[in-house]
């Protein structure tokens, strides 16, 4: 391959690259696999060490920056990144739209714009000739400090305004603004991996986003779920959109990843009906929000009404009533984790916060009870964010009367008796017997759910019951279950007994990846555990893995390789890999199809699968597709041969029209496969 060749390469992995990364960050879809994703990414990274003048800060490659620096540099702001004033109510709100009508008439017949008050952090970006190029906090609105090297490792944030043919071209500057945040299922996620890693949990989203931003090293904020959500548009040399709602879909054509959940509002009634609505579904979203924001959607008109202080009068802030609340910490109890890792959580005495009854909360480990000096006894403060579990702020101390009972960490494990360990660099606290039945109930509850083996009916009552009937010892004794076994139990019947075999038995078919992700090895979840079938066709292969060799692997660190590992050391999984073995729970990855063996229906034919169907997820699809010899990609080309196509199927639909490609929806597909 000549060097001009070799750089056409470089390029177009990077435009795939790129596209992969908005439709996964920013779409929330899957078109290709880890694998398939790691793969251009590793052809890029050695394309790009042969000739490291070649590489360009725009480069996918280029998220994590060389090393750390001591201070953010200040920066200007091209304008001022302005606030917002607030109200409590809608009388509030009322109030604030008679002020604005009197100094305005045009008021009086506006539209509006609502969307989430987003509980983040501003952040303003820079894009130069549609790259990314600085990013700044907001600072005191004038001047923010620099964060761009931390800012390039938010998968959201495009590194390049992605140009399409037929979509508007980005002007030579734009600074837009948004809103750095963490999805509070993101957010979760983390916590349970650092507790199943025995570290500390983060007590909120918010401010683990910030602190992650303003992190010295910007490897560390890369591995914070960081994400991003754009609203305006601070400068811009071009012509930018005269209002709120054409410049939220503008950001959206530009591939900033932008809020479906704003409300346009054509009078001030619907307004009053849009907040409402707004209260309502406060706990629906994915992220934490902290009220409304109400934007008169003419910007023309906003600017005119000019500001108070650093608030603009033409938009407003609706505050949703907090929810704090104290209440008496009645008791601490102790949970046992999968890993043996002992959590503590506050028992309270019921109280309610917007609208739920609280009774127990998160208290996150041992050493935040220490570091807040939480009593038994206590009146404490605790917060209900969003749909995030509540968890204690910290005690009221003034309440205190004298008679509270300060908590120490359990010498024993609740659930077994056995003593707990405490390793000194580690903030958890472990029951490390093998044989406690709390753990081998999570680890079965784990096994059995739904991203794992899928083991539908065996919920974790009748888990309990197995294990303490004792005919449950580890997770393999699931496939030696007998109907006798079962039919003698309280609360089974024949049938009951039959499914529940007929559904553990089917579980035996399920995929390597979904093996691995249910054997629960510290670190590794579901998507790592799909990554290491890209490199592991069985059990087997992974148990000989070494520490080296796992570490190759991309989001393999020391801590997961270790885990591995070690998991594969130990006496007591040996025996259970083989009882798996014997018992026909022994998944390998077919790497090449069965040639000759199997037809193909779809054999040489290119699919893109787009929008929503009715019965199946897009990835359900591609594997369906992919079975029967088809190849799927992620864009429409001239060399789609179909395009498989949904509810909302976007831009692709549109494309496939245009070249041509024959369409077809969810049942035509099956059709091709069974007519061939
Ligand atoms: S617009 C002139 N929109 O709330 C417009 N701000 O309390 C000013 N915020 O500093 C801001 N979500 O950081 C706007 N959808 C949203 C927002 C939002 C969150 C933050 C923003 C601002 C603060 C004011």
């Amino acid at each position: 391959m000549n060097e001009k060749e070799l750089r056409l390469e470089m390029e177009k992995l990077r435009q795939e690259i790129r596209f992969h990364n908005h439709q996964y960050y920013v779409e929330n879809t899957l078109l290709v696999s880890d694998y398939e994703y790691d793969q251009l990414v590793a052809r890029l990274r050695e394309i790009e060490a042969a000739h490291p003048d070649w590489i360009t800060l725009d480069s996918p490659t280029q998220r994590v920056g060389a090393g750390a620096s001591t201070k953010f540099a200040k920066v200007a702001h091209p304008a001022p990144i302005l606030s917002l004033a607030n109200a409590y109510d809608l009388d509030g709100v009322r109030a604030w739209h008679q002020r604005i009508s009197k100094l305005d008439e045009r008021v009086v017949t506006a539209d509006f714009v609502t969307e989430p008050k987003f509980d983040g952090l501003t952040v303003v970006l820079h894009y130069r000739n549609g790259e990314f190029v600085q990013g700044t906090t907001r600072g005191n609105g004038e001047v923010g400090e620099d964060i761009t090297e931390n800012l390039r490792t938010v998968r959201s944030i495009p590194l390049r305004i992605p140009v399409s043919e037929d979509g508007p071209l980005p002007p030579a500057e734009l600074v837009v603004r948004g809103e750095v945040l963490i999805f509070i299922e993101d957010f979760e996620k983390l916590n349970q991996r650092l507790t199943e890693q025995g570290e500390k949990t983060y007590v909120n989203a918010r401010n683990t986003a910030s602190g992650s931003l303003r992190q010295m090293d910007p490897r560390v904020t890369a591995t914070r779920p960081l994400t991003v959500l754009v609203y305006a548009v601070v400068a811009a040399d071009g012509l930018m959109p005269s209002t709120q709602w054409e410049t939220l879909s503008l950001l959206r054509s530009y591939g900033f990843p932008v809020t479906e959940t704003a409300e346009y509002c054509k009078d001030f009634s619907s307004l009053l009906e849009s907040c409402e609505h707004w209260l309502a579904r406060r706990d629906e979203l994915p992220f934490e929000v902290d009220g409304v924001v109400i934007k008169l959607n003419d910007l023309n008109l906003q600017a005119s009404l000019g500001v108070v202080g650093k608030d603009p009068r033409g938009a407003l802030a609706l505050k949703y009533p907090a929810r704090e609340v104290t209440t008496t910490l009645q008791d601490i109890g102790v949970n046992v984790g999968r890993t043996g890792v002992l959590t503590p959580y506050a028992i309270l005495q019921p109280v309610e916060v917007g609208g739920v009854v609280v009774k127990q909360a998160t208290l996150h480990n041992f050493d935040y009870i220490a570091e807040k000096d939480i009593r038994i006894g206590d009146r404490v403060l605790i917060k209900r964010a969003g749909d995030v579990i509540p968890y204690v702020i910290g005690p009221v101390i003034e309440a205190r009367v004298g008679v509270e009972k300060p908590f120490s960490p359990p010498a024993v494990c609740p659930a077994c008796g056995q003593p707990a360990e405490h390793l000194p660099e580690e903030v958890a606290w472990y029951c490390v017997n093998a044989a406690c039945p709390a753990q081998l109930v999570r680890n079965l509850e784990h096994f059995v759910s739904r991203p794992a083996m899928d083991i539908v009916g065996m919920g974790i009552k009748i888990v309990e019951q197995l294990v303490e009937e004792g005919l449950l010892q580890d997770v393999a004794d699931l496939y030696g279950l007998r109907k006798a076994d079962l039919v003698s139990l309280e609360g089974f019947g024949e049938k009951k007994a039959d499914n529940l075999l007929e559904t553990i038995a089917a579980s035996k078919e399920q995929t390597l990846s979904r093996l691995i992700n249910a054997l629960g090895i510290r670190g590794v979840g579901e998507v790592m555990a799909s990554d290491l079938t890209g490199y592991y066709p069985d059990l087997d292969a992974l148990g000989q893995a070494t520490v080296e060799a796992l570490m190759e692997i991309e989001g393999v660190g020391p801590n997961i390789a270790e885990a591995i590992v070690d998991w594969f050391e130990q006496e007591k999984n040996k025996r259970l890999l083989e009882k798996l073995r014997v018992r026909g729970v022994w998944p390998t990855v077919d790497v090449e199809p069965l040639a000759g063996e199997t037809y193909q229906p779809l054999a040489g034919l290119i699919f893109v699968v787009t929008g929503t169907l009715p019965n199946h997820s897009r990835g359900e699809m591609k594997t369906l597709i992919q079975n029967n010899g088809g190849k799927v990609t992620g864009s429409v080309s001239k060399k789609t041969d179909y395009v498989v196509a949904g509810e909302n199927p976007g831009s692709k639909l549109e494309k496939a029209q245009l070249l041509g490609i024959q369409i077809v929806d969810e049942a035509g597909l099956l059709d091709l496969i069974k007519e061939g």
